[in-house]
């Protein structure tokens, strides 16, 4: 049995079940790059304020490198009694090179371990701007292909007014871009380094901070090397994790939401739109199905990322300062949030483009002249008549088309002319989806041009 590296203190080894429940190196093995970055970068700035030799560090770096590519290769093993990812590497390094143990010095692993997430996050972050990125470019895509199509807009689910597909698909766009600004926001918060806060309280040693930093890329646009200021906060801040979370999960909602959209309007009850046979599946038993489980899983996915940023904000409530060992436990949810958001990604990116509009089906649902009430009510006020007035008017045409039972659009002019004497008879020349839209051309509206500006500006966002 390997002995832990602080021996010296204790006469036996731990229990079985201390090992079990104390291992981190099952989940965090994959820091295993970001360790061996902050490693060399620590042995860098060891020889540069000359705590070791240049040949010290020389042979810890190779060291480092040979030990990477071993576990790159799948051949390095992983020893759960040494419970991490920094242990493990550390001993396998000392086994090699002598002046391994030099490495850890003016460091304790609260300090590494902070600096290898930030590593991690910076590079998280980045592969999650691009799946958004993917994402973005396919909804353009498809809003591109629909913008002739008109549906109904809903409130309460209720149909509400007419837009255009496209416009309904670039709301989600927007979402997507909020999310890449919360991201770069995670990117920038944790673009600072902790190396030199020790355990707690630092180093009596002659460490240079901003050498680290500068190695590691912990350095603002202007090249300045970026180092927290508090050791004790250095250590116990989950602050990044919170916000990585967060940004997940809101990327998670819009996505449910997204998902939502998609199976309602591919349901027969709509039939908006029909999905691609290779993200949908079949039934075990009723032969007809075509179930839209892409979307229902990443609805329910959704879930997991909400629960891992409960997990975190609920782990770190209560723990005093500094380090504690629960802190251990903010791995897996960070690392779930990444696998699960990249999937859910990535996989609507690769879906969309197979995502076919059924022009007659939504032709048939924005038929309903109801729709285009509200614009009646704008026809009254274009005459004079003040909006609450107009508002009950036309309720008033509803209800006698109700009574009537023709549609609003059909009702005879004799009878609508009661209603109010403002009507004149050129009134159903509101009923005309095109001019509707096309009365909306004020910025944010579903009017064609202004639709037609937006694809255009995210896909010259897109090409910078
Ligand atoms: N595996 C540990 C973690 O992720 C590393 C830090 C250990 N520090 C300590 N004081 N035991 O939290």
């Amino acid at each position: 049995k390997k002995q832990a590296t602080w021996g010296g203190r204790f006469s036996e080894g731990a229990a079985d079940l201390m090992v079990r429940i104390g291992e981190s190196v099952s989940f965090d093995h994959r820091l295993a790059p970001f360790d061996v970055q902050g490693s060399k970068a620590q042995a860098g700035m060891l020889a540069h304020v000359g705590l070791i030799t240049r040949d010290e560090c020389q042979a810890i770096q190779s060291g480092l490198d040979e030990i990477l590519s071993r576990i790159e290769a799948g051949v390095f093993e992983w020893d759960p009694a040494l419970e991490d990812v920094h242990m493990n590497i550390e001993q396998a390094l000392t086994a090699e090179v002598p002046a391994a143990a030099k490495l850890h010095t003016a460091r304790s692993r609260n300090d590494q371990v902070a600096t290898d997430m930030r590593l991690w996050f910076k590079s998280a972050s980045s592969e999650i701007e691009n799946s958004l990125a993917a994402v973005i470019a396919a909804l353009v895509d498809l809003a591109d292909k629909t913008s002739e199509v008109i549906i109904p807009g809903y409130t309460h689910l209720q149909r509400a007014q007419p837009v255009s597909m496209a416009h309904h698909l670039l709301a989600y766009v927007e979402m997507f871009d909020r999310d890449r600004t919360a991201i770069a926001g995670v990117k920038k918060q944790a673009n600072v380094c902790p190396l030199g806060s020790g355990a707690i309280a630092g180093t009596t040693l002659p460490i240079d901070r901003e050498f680290v930093a500068r190695e590691l890329g912990f350095v603002d646009a202007g090249g300045e090397p970026q180092i927290t200021q508090n050791s004790m906060d250095a250590v116990s801040d989950r602050d990044t994790f919170i916000a990585f979370a967060s940004a997940c999960a809101t990327i998670g909602v819009h996505l449910s939401r997204l998902s939502e959209d998609f199976i309602l309007w591919s349901s027969a009850e709509f039939g908006f739109v029909r999905l691609p046979d290779a993200f949908t599946t079949g039934s075990s038993l009723m032969p007809q199905k075509k179930n839209p489980d892409a979307f229902e899983l990443i609805r329910g996915k959704s879930a997991r990322l909400n629960g891992n940023l409960q997990m975190l904000l609920t782990m770190v409530k209560g723990l005093p300062l500094t380090y504690n060992r629960d802190l251990q436990e903010d791995k897996p949810p960070v690392f779930d949030c990444f696998d699960q958001v990249t999937l859910m990604l990535d996989t609507v990116a690769a879906c969309l483009p197979g995502v076919k509009a059924q022009p007659e089906s939504c032709a048939a649902a924005v038929a309903d002249p109801l729709l285009l009430a509200t614009d009646v009510v704008d026809y009254l006020v274009n005459k004079g008549v003040p909006f609450r007035k107009a508002h009950h008017v036309v309720g008033a045409l509803v209800s006698l088309s109700e009574k009537l039972d023709v549609p609003l659009n059909e009702l005879p002019f004799e009878e609508a002319r009661q209603v109010h004497e403002a009507l004149e008879e050129d009134w159903t020349n509101v009923f005309n989806l095109q001019q509707a839209l096309a009365a909306r051309e004020k910025p944010g509206m579903p009017g064609p041009e202004q639709v037609a500006a937006r694809i255009a500006y995210w896909r010259k966002q897109a090409s910078k």
